[in-house]
């Protein structure tokens, strides 16, 4: 299949505001031009094909969510399993009726709070939703992007886009259009070639079904910023703060597997064997090095992943790409510095460190 790719760039908050509010003619054509390919890419989508596009968390591969076969085709280009649900994006909170009819007060109080961004709310389905989306669930995730070429797309086809992540199922998640391409180029109908993700990991996935909100994959909206919209305690799924927990679970340990379907399987795979050090930061520094050159005197190729302390958002918005480049280095063993889980967004990006390193952790 050709694929083909629509630069999209020029769509960003900065160009909208040169061109709506300071009626710059150079970026109102630039806009105009990108807001025409993203015409053509909602034309397709509504076709029953299928575009990936950019969103400020990573880029997700999109089709209608209310036309099964279109849902379908996802999984087949990504490689997926049919039993792993997808989340809903929509443009508008108002939309958010065609997918569920029970609005709680919470989930009301969260999409005013957090919408458009980086949080997806598990909610009871309607029963016109269909099972390929949810993976056969009564319970159906839905968001709101936070990114204008997101929100022209999902606008302009006139219907929920159900999207997973743009990557080849096991690959880390695309914060680049080029990582996009990569992974598939002839296996979709369009490619939305914006710029780089701001954020960089995948939203934050809240189930509100139950009596209590349970956060059942960490991301940039915190349990702690949850809670104090709600105003009562926000619950962490227990299987994510195991440490020993391989992926594909069976038997006994089955009852400690993550809610969320998706976070079972072998996610983030980079090619390269991977560490993580875990410790005081100067020792962690410390042995890596010596690992390092150590491995190193064996002939293997090392890379080594160390975010500065505290700066988290940076850590988020690296980190998928940092293992995307270390994989096309060519490098056989990835040694990785612990984040300090202290702060949401750093046990966020620890939660993807773990999942890529198979649980391969060392204290130091
Ligand atoms: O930031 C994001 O969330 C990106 C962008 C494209 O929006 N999307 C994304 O989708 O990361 P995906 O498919 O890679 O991850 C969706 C996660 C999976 O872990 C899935 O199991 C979980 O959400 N999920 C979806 N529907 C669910 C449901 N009804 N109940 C429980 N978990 C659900
Ligand atoms: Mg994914």
């Amino acid at each position: 299949m050709e694929t083909k790719i629509y630069q999209v760039e020029d769509l960003n908050a900065d160009m909208l505001d040169k061109a709506d509010v300071y009626g710059d003619a150079a970026a109102r054509q630039a806009v105009d031009a990108a807001r025409a390919a993203v015409g053509r890419a909602a034309g397709i989508l509504r076709g029953g094909g299928l575009v990936a596009f950019p969103t400020e968390t990573v880029y997700g591969l999109g089709a209608d969510a209310f036309n099964e076969a279109a849902v379908r085709k996802v999984y087949a280009a990504k490689g997926r399993p049919q039993d792993n649900p997808m989340i809903v994006h929509i443009a508008r909170a108002s939309d958010v009726g065609a997918l569920t009819s029970a609005l709680s007060p919470d989930m009301v109080k969260l999409i005013e709070c957090f919408w458009p961004g980086s949080l997806t709310l598990i909610v009871k389905k309607r029963a016109d939703v269909p099972a390929a989306v949810t993976g056969g669930l009564d319970t159906v995730a839905v968001r709101m992007p936070d990114d204008p070429v997101a929100a022209e797309l999902i606008r302009q086809a006139g219907t929920p886009v159900a999207a997973p992540s743009a990557n080849l199922s096991g690959k880390p998640s695309p914060t680049k259009a080029a990582h996009v391409i990569r992974d598939l180029g002839g296996r979709i109908d369009v490619i939305l070639a914006g710029g780089e993700c701001r954020v960089g990991i995948e939203s934050t996935v809240l189930d509100l079904s139950g009596e209590t909100p349970v956060i059942l994959r960490p991301g940039a909206v915190t349990a702690d910023q949850i809670a104090d919209i709600l105003g009562k305690e926000v619950e962490t799924d227990p299987a994510l703060l195991r440490r020993d927990v391989p992926d594909g679970l069976t038997g006994a340990d089955a009852a400690a597997a993550p809610k969320a379907p998706g976070m079972k399987y072998r996610h983030y795979a980079p090619n390269a064997e991977m560490l993580v050090l875990e410790g005081r930061r100067d020792r962690v520094k410390n042995e890596i090095l010596r690992l390092k050159a150590l491995n190193e005197k064996l002939g293997r190729r090392v890379g080594t992943m160390l975010f500065e302390e505290k700066s988290f958002t940076e850590a988020a918005h690296g980190f998928f790409s940092e293992l995307r480049d270390l994989d096309d280095a060519g490098t056989d063993l990835i040694l990785a510095g612990a984040l300090s889980e202290n702060d949401g967004l750093g046990f966020a990006v620890m939660n993807r460190m773990m999942k890529a390193a198979g649980y391969n952790i060392i204290k130091v």
